[in-house]
């Protein structure tokens, strides 16, 4: 598909007020999206788990306006309160998805919206944020468009999102959403994320991911600042053509269940993001004394042990911790008795592998 392929001709049905919710989750990249073009066209394919745990449910209010003038008209509250300083970047985004969902400034809306993890818990919610925002205008549209099909319905819903923040492309379905052209991934595309296409081996369903919480501060990097240091970066080339032939590498390997390269490619991806950042200009350094002991701990406990417990890193100080379903209680033990104690005020989430966005 095109991006022409999501601007709609005319809508068929007509309606003058309603309101929905969805909820969506949160994900974790296993290769990285880092590095973007123009309109959010991501530099490079990356992939991810969809969460389950982590998720922001949204309500969205419509009424016909009256009158439409310029502008958009929306009040928005967050956890119960109104919430001023989110509304510039709604307008953005709604500026950015006017042409595909034009009925946008037909209508006055209330946004209200909450999140399953703590707000100042470090974990960036743009992702199930913008997704859960782009699943309620779908909805919106599949109400005037009542012939609109499930598949087209997703792939809108994730090139909306996209154009909210590029990692929300991927929290529209599960449990693995591939985004970005990929030579060898059928239907792969820059424009939306799309269900991950192959045979994925039983060891990675129900896959867990217990976030440690290392430093619940305002994040130092914003993610445009981020993906703007990959420009002129003295290494993009090499690193963009890095995550390609990890997307390649993978496929065996979830094919096969080959926990073994499937932890060496996670990690490489975590330390490559970080690495990308120390050697930007500006540098930046965001993982904190307290995130190299976990990850020694963890490198030391599977040596030990024998454990397929891996991590990986966003763009922060936290710590993803990810292992099998059947390894859970012992790693989870491992958690409590050596990890913890890093968490800032012990804190941290315990998440699994979830199967995408639901209605509610
Ligand atoms: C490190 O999706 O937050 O989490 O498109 O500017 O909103 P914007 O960026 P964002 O970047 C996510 C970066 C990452 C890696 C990833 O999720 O792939």
């Amino acid at each position: 598909m095109i991006e022409h392929d999501f601007i709609p001709e005319r809508y068929s049905v007509l309606i003058d007020e309603g309101k929905t919710t969805w909820r969506s989750p949160s994900n974790i990249a296993l290769v990285k999206y880092w590095g973007k073009k123009e309109n959010q066209i991501p530099a490079n394919p990356s992939i991810s788990f969809t969460l389950d745990a982590c998720a922001t449910t949204t309500s969205v209010s419509f009424k016909k306006r009256d009158h439409f003038d310029e502008g958009f008209s929306f009040e928005l509250f967050f956890e119960g309160k109104e919430k001023e300083d989110f509304k510039p970047k709604i307008n953005t985004f709604f500026k950015r998805v006017e042409k595909y969902v034009p009925f946008i400034k037909e209508f006055h809306f209330t946004i209200e919206t909450s999140n399953s993890f703590p707000h100042s818990s470090g974990i960036a919610s743009s992702a199930s944020g913008m997704s859960a925002l782009a699943l309620c205008l779908m909805d919106i549209e599949k109400k005037l468009r009542p012939e609109t099909t499930q598949d087209f319905f997703n792939k809108k819903a994730s090139f909306l999102a996209r154009l909210g923040s590029g990692s929300a492309c991927r929290s529209i379905e599960g449990d693995l959403v591939q985004w970005g052209n990929h030579k060898e991934t059928d239907g792969s595309s820059d424009l939306y994320g799309i269900k991950y296409p192959y045979q994925v081996h039983e060891v990675f369903k129900n896959y867990h991911d217990t976030i440690l919480l290392v430093d619940k501060g305002q994040k130092q990097v914003s993610s445009t600042v981020g993906h703007d240091l990959m420009h002129n970066h003295p290494f993009a080339e090499n690193r963009f053509a890095q995550a390609h032939e990890n997307l390649t590498k993978l496929k065996s390997v979830f094919k096969a269940g080959n926990l073994y390269e499937f932890i060496k490619i996670v990690e490489s991806e975590a330390l490559t993001l970080h690495a990308m950042m120390m050697m930007s200009d500006p540098y930046f350094l965001l993982m904190k004394p307290n995130t190299l002991e976990i990850i020694n701990k963890i490198w030391a406990f599977r040596e030990a042990s024998g454990s397929n417990v891996c991590f990986t890193l966003d763009a922060g100080a936290n710590v993803h911790v990810l292992y099998p379903e059947k390894e859970k209680t012992e790693v989870y033990q491992f958690i409590k008795d050596e990890l913890v104690v890093y968490c800032e005020n012990g804190q941290y989430l315990c998440d699994r592998i979830g199967y995408g966005a639901n209605k509610l």
